[in-house]
């Protein structure tokens, strides 16, 4: 996988004079089966999270409130997205190093996932990416 991979998603957006609502459904807005949900919040200031890549795991991020910086990196070249909105993402599938930094004050970061936890799905060593991306190029 490449950052050509990487793509921000527009998600539906229902105005309304009450407060606005967006959703997403899985294999519609975004391209996988949705496994699992998981946010991120209460990040102190300056704290980076992430710092890994995965082996079969696709994500979607929304910044459901707030802003961040996801930073991702194919083994050739590097990407910063600055997520601030809550109606639309960023797709990153496997295989892409990403971390996320930036974090605003009260930030809520939102992934679906589209594999279940596994600790063995993750590449934590950023070397071992690297040596695996140019074996497989
Ligand atoms: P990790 O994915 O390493 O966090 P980040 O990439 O944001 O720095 O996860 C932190 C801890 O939480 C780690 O011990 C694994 C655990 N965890 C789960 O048990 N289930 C999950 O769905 C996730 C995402 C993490």
């Amino acid at each position: 996988m490449t950052l050509e991979e990487v793509k921000l998603i527009n998600l539906p957006k229902m105005l309304d004079d009450r407060g606005n609502l967006s959703f997403l459904e899985e294999n519609d807005h975004i391209p996988f089966e949705i496994k699992r949900c998981y946010w991120i919040y209460d990040v102190p200031g300056g704290e980076i999270r992430g710092g890994h890549s995965y082996k079969i795991n696709q994500e979607f991020i929304i910044a459901l409130s707030g802003s961040f910086d996801v930073v991702l990196d194919d083994g050739r070249q590097m990407k910063k997205y600055s997520l601030n909105r809550s109606y639309y993402g960023l797709y990153v599938p496997n295989g892409i190093w990403r971390h996320i930094e930036n974090f605003s004050t009260n930030s809520l970061g939102f992934i679906v996932s589209s594999v279940s936890f596994d600790e063995n799905d993750y590449v934590r060593d950023h070397e071992q990416f690297i040596s695996t991306k140019l074996k497989n190029q």
